[in-house]
């Protein structure tokens, strides 16, 4: 698959294999408005696609927020910070949607999986930019936060219906 030679009309009839049987947002988002914020440089997509069978297997899209915290510790602001303990605003990159294929069978795709891949491409923004956090924001379910916080990732706060964690990230102990 050559993104250079699908082109759009390739991209979305390729987008309607994907299925995101958990999360309706996720699979939305992929079809509908991942093209759109591409072209507009609002996030970038990157697909996991296994390369045997050509399965769209998983995807995830990357961005930059700066999150407002009501209500922090003095060490955990100074730890997401890395400078002031009483710090409120924190620029993060922003994991905007991922997600595994529910249509594929036996999915190999793990969370883990998809964050590391994530990872290499924000370590290729932070040695260009800098940078110490990861922000996701999630629906309230206990079985997907216990998932995030198994990646070492700490809740924040609620906003809204939504959950924000973040993780500090540690390219530079590499
Ligand atoms: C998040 C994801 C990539 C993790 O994949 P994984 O590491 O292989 O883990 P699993 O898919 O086995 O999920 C672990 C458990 O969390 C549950 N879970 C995962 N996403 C969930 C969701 N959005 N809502 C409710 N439960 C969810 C699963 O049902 C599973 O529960 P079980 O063990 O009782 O079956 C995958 O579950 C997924 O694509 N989920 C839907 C998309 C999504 O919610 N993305 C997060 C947006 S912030």
């Amino acid at each position: 698959l050559d993104p250079e030679q699908i082109g759009e009309d390739g991209l979305v009839a390729f987008f309607s294999s994907f299925q995101c049987s958990k999360n309706s947002d996720v699979e939305n988002f992929l079809k509908n408005k991942s093209i759109l914020f591409e072209k507009s440089h609002n996030s970038r997509t990157y697909l996991i696609i296994n390369t045997d069978t050509n399965g769209l297997l998983g995807y995830f899209s990357l961005t930059f927020k700066e999150l407002h915290v009501n209500a922090i510790s003095k060490s955990q602001a100074k730890k997401f910070d890395g400078i002031s303990k009483s710090a409120t605003n924190f620029r993060s990159y922003l994991i905007g949607q991922l997600g595994k294929n529910s249509a594929i069978l036996d999915n190999p795709l793990t969370l883990n999986a998809i964050l590391q891949f994530a990872y290499s491409y924000i370590q290729k923004a932070w040695d260009v930019i800098g940078g110490r956090t990861v922000l996701i924001e999630c629906e309230n379910n206990q079985q997907l936060l216990s998932l995030y916080q198994n990646e070492n990732f700490s809740v924040i706060q609620q906003d809204g219906s939504l959950v924000q964690l973040f993780t500090l990230l540690s390219f530079d102990s590499i």
